[in-house]
């Protein structure tokens, strides 16, 4: 018996609903929202596309019941307002930090063994705000953005190599934010083989640019900020949490001395299983991305300070 709750059912945490839905391995996924029925609207939107996608998942709606989110094993928060054009994810911070505190605060009356993946933006702040907030064990509060920024340094990859996605590997980590996003090019690889063999500097950097302003070109096309993919990815991420997958993605995590950081939440990778996040990856970085590691974390911390 699996139970994922999602807080705020806007388009990223309807998105993820879907998504933990379809790839069918939860029992059951709650849906919270503060403004009237919207989330049992929802929910009942996507409960009748079951029968059509074939999924067993039952997905219920709540207006702002915190009680029927009780004995989650998973918590995912999307709560807050979403950037619009021109913005940037920091600019969020003075509304959301005080929606996520709040969200916190419920979730883990009802919760309190759940592992808790943060969603809304500035997230890497977010989550420390949350860890700091509910004072639980490191490994079960996980700021979901690495594993989306990936997924977009991979699509970017795959455009230029004009290769399908599948064969491309690659990771982002730093913050999730357009300036300390680090999409490693150095260890992105075509079938295992380096991308440089198959892309210039010149392509690898303008990929490189395009990934971490991923979000805010779509937040340009589309008027708000992009879903599916956010969705996707937190469900790629709940999926290794439940069913124990021990798969590796960059997350935001709390670091005490690992890559030379502490008292702060950012992207490194790590593997992702039963108890949250089960341990950090290390990775051999050279001179210069030991540098942006260390600007991203300071840019991260200076944003943390704001709280
Ligand atoms: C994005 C938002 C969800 O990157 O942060 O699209």
């Amino acid at each position: 018996m699996s139970k994922i709750s999602v807080i705020g059912a806007g388009n990223v945490g309807a998105s993820c609903a879907e998504y933990i839905a379809i790839k069918n391995f939860a029992d059951e996924v709650v849906l919270l929202d503060i403004k009237e029925n919207f989330a049992e609207g929802k929910a009942m939107d996507l409960m009748q596309t079951a029968a059509l996608n074939g999924f067993d998942t039952r997905i219920i709606g709540s207006t702002n019941d915190y009680s029927k989110t009780q004995r989650s094993d998973v918590v995912v928060i999307t709560s807050g307002i979403p950037r619009k054009p021109g913005m940037t994810r920091e600019e969020l911070i003075g509304i959301n930090a005080g929606i996520v505190k709040m969200v916190m605060e419920n979730c883990l009356q009802q919760s309190p063994e759940a592992i808790f993946v943060i969603v809304s933006n500035p997230m890497d702040t977010m989550t420390y705000l949350a860890k700091t907030t509910a004072g639980l064990p490191k490994n079960r509060i996980i700021g979901m953005g690495g594993a989306l920024d990936s997924a977009r340094f991979r699509y970017f990859l795959s455009q230029a190599l004009g290769c399908p996605m599948s064969e491309v590997e690659g990771m982002v980590i730093g913050g999730h934010g357009d300036k300390t996003m680090i999409p490693l090019t150095r260890l992105a690889s075509y079938k295992g083989i380096p991308v440089s063999e198959f892309l210039s500097e010149d392509q690898l950097a303008e990929i490189k640019a395009s990934t971490m302003v991923g979000g805010a070109t779509l937040t340009g096309m589309l008027g708000t900020s992009a879903w599916y993919a956010p969705g996707a990815a937190v469900s790629t991420l709940v999926q290794s949490i439940v069913c124990d997958q021990k798969k590796m993605m960059p997350c935001c995590v709390e670091l005490n001395g690992e890559y030379g950081e502490s008292d702060i939440c950012i992207g490194v990778p790590v593997v992702l299983g039963k108890s949250g996040w089960e341990k950090v990856v290390n990775l051999d970085l050279n001179n210069s991305e030991k540098g942006e590691f260390k600007a991203s974390a300071d840019a991260v911390r200076a944003m943390n300070s704001s709280l």
